[in-house]
């Protein structure tokens, strides 16, 4: 089966991985982009500053930039992805839906909704279904599936294989690359020889999103995770790949040899962009190292290490790459995910 898919905010940091992610992707093809009105009308190549390390796809860079309104993407269009401002994605993004198209989102609004499932493929696949309860309550054709924060999917798949043991209290400090703000988010004054301590928003999202991805669904109403979390995102100047020191209690005791045969157990999917394992365990302790491991995995793993005791539980760190894993992979995987479950 090819599915005809498109990308919404096509040009910018997180398009761009999107465009080179489904470039050759064995079920994807792309058949339409989009991004704000000053590119529409031009082509990707013109539209966008390309600035992977990769050449741009000769398939992409010859596409027309469309305008992002429903009426602009065809109507053979099967999938969406979506990496649109956060304020433009909960404009247009439910006036697709409306149209009947299928998305597959990487913006931040409604991720907590209570019918807006929020999936990492590998952890709660089964939340897939929230979607029946979406389409009867909103009404639509469509729907709108979203994956978490770039630093919360990082750290909840370390999470999952904690929460057997009784997942209690988390605490966790984030080191997040400048590529997560986006082309314009942080200027070269701002974080060049300096951490920015703050990042508005990201606290709260790691917060919040982990305890729904961690929760239940009873095929009706999806319970979120007591598990308390308490975090602090800070900036720093690498380009890719978030790095995150964690602190976790657990209800039963567990030594760091449990916790490393925990992340080994985590099985991965038989989808096409799900890696294997989904988490690589370091066992020197000096890794994983945005610059040396966030390509581990393709970019789509998660790499873990530095697994010791402490006086409540266990401290760690794990790591990812930001804008693949935690961002245009992860909604390229949920795209898999919706494939292989016929919700296209
Ligand atoms: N960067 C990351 O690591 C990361 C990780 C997780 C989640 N996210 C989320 O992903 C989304 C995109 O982030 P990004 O870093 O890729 O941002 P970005 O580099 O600023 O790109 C924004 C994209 O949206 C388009 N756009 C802007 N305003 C628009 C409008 N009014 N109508 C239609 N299209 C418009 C832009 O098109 P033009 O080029 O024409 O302006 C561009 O294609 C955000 O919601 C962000 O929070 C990012």
């Amino acid at each position: 089966m090819t599915v005809r898919v498109g990308v919404l905010g096509a040009t910018g940091a997180v398009g761009q991985r999107f465009i080179q992610l489904l470039d050759g992707h064995p079920e994807f093809k792309l058949a339409a982009v989009t991004a704000s009105e000053s590119s529409a009308g031009r082509t990707y190549r013109d539209a966008a500053k390309w600035r992977i390390d990769a050449p741009i796809p000769e398939a992409a860079a010859e596409l027309t930039v469309r305008s992002t309104d429903p009426e602009s993407v065809p109507d053979d269009v099967d999938l969406l992805f979506s990496s649109l401002p956060s304020g433009v994605a909960a404009e247009v993004e439910p006036a697709f839906a409306e149209a009947g198209y299928v998305l597959s989102s990487n913006s931040s609004n409604e991720r907590m909704a209570d019918d807006v499932p929020l999936v990492i493929p590998e952890i709660n696949p089964g939340h897939l279904d929230l979607l029946e309860v979406q389409r009867d309550e909103r009404c639509w054709d469509g729907a709108v599936l979203k994956n978490p924060n770039c630093s919360t999917i990082t750290m909840v798949p370390t999470l999952a294989a904690l929460a057997p043991s009784g997942l209690e209290r988390v605490h966790v400090s984030t080191l997040q690359a400048v590529s997560g703000a986006g082309y314009s988010g942080v200027s070269s004054m701002e974080i060049l020889d300096n951490v920015l301590p703050h990042i508005g928003g990201e606290e709260d999202k790691m917060e919040t999103e982990s305890r729904k991805l961690l929760g239940s669904f009873d095929g009706a109403t999806l319970s979120h995770h007591d598990v308390s979390v308490s975090a602090s995102c800070n900036r720093v100047p690498t380009i890719d790949g978030h790095i995150e020191n964690v602190w976790a209690e657990t209800d039963e005791a567990v030594s760091p040899t449990d916790v490393e045969d925990a992340f080994r157990g985590v099985e991965s999917l038989d989808l096409p962009s799900s890696p294997e394992p989904l988490i690589h365990v370091f066992e020197d302790p000096e890794r994983p190292q945005p610059r040396l491991d966030r390509h581990v995995g393709d970019g789509m793993a998660i790499a873990a290490g530095g697994v010791q005791e402490t006086d409540s539980g266990v401290q760690y760190n794990c790591l990812a790459h930001n804008t693949i894993r935690g961002a245009a992979g992860a909604a390229v995987l949920n795209g898999e995910l919706l494939a292989s479950e016929g919700w296209l």
